[in-house]
């Protein structure tokens, strides 16, 4: 399967940014454990990062003809996007929400996510082990369809 893992606004910064909340790896030494994984598992993946909503945007709805699924961690927009959350209904990849933080854990801003609905599942509070299990879930998810 090739899968495409999207990352939201300010995650660039991890490993920078609040490790208290989001730990000490970096997105790229994140994006290195979640290759080993595929290769183990046989499926492909490409990463994308964006600050920006339209180019999370964009790349949802091109994904559609290049990938079997998606894994998403939309960030701070989870919270705020109604427009990545019609991106994600518009297209029919199944898509899995990720969160390092458990996000119900945190301010009540944070408890509510507008993407949670259109997506297969969704996986928090792992730190970087939320990518892995999302990807498990993916795959396995994609070979019982078939
Ligand atoms: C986050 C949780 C969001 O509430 C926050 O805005 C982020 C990261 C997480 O992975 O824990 O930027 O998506």
């Amino acid at each position: 399967y090739k899968i495409y893992v999207v990352h939201g606004p300010n995650l660039n910064m991890l490993g920078v940014r609040e490790t208290d909340v989001y730990g000490c790896l970096s997105l790229e030494e994140i994006n290195g454990k979640i290759t080993i994984l595929a290769q183990e598992l046989e499926c492909k993946v490409s990463f994308f990062q964006s600050n920006h909503e339209g180019e999370m945007i964009d790349t949802i709805h091109d994904a559609a003809n290049h990938y079997d699924g998606i894994i998403i961690n939309p960030a701070a927009y989870t919270h705020t996007s109604v427009a990545i959350r019609d991106a994600i209904a518009s297209i029919t990849l199944p898509v899995v929400e990720v969160h390092l933080s458990n996000t119900h854990a945190r301010e009540s801003f944070r408890h509510h996510s507008y993407c949670a609905a259109v997506c297969i599942g969704r996986i928090e509070g792992f730190g970087a082990h939320s990518y892995l299990l999302a990807l498990r879930g993916l795959c396995d998810f994609l070979q019982d369809k078939k």
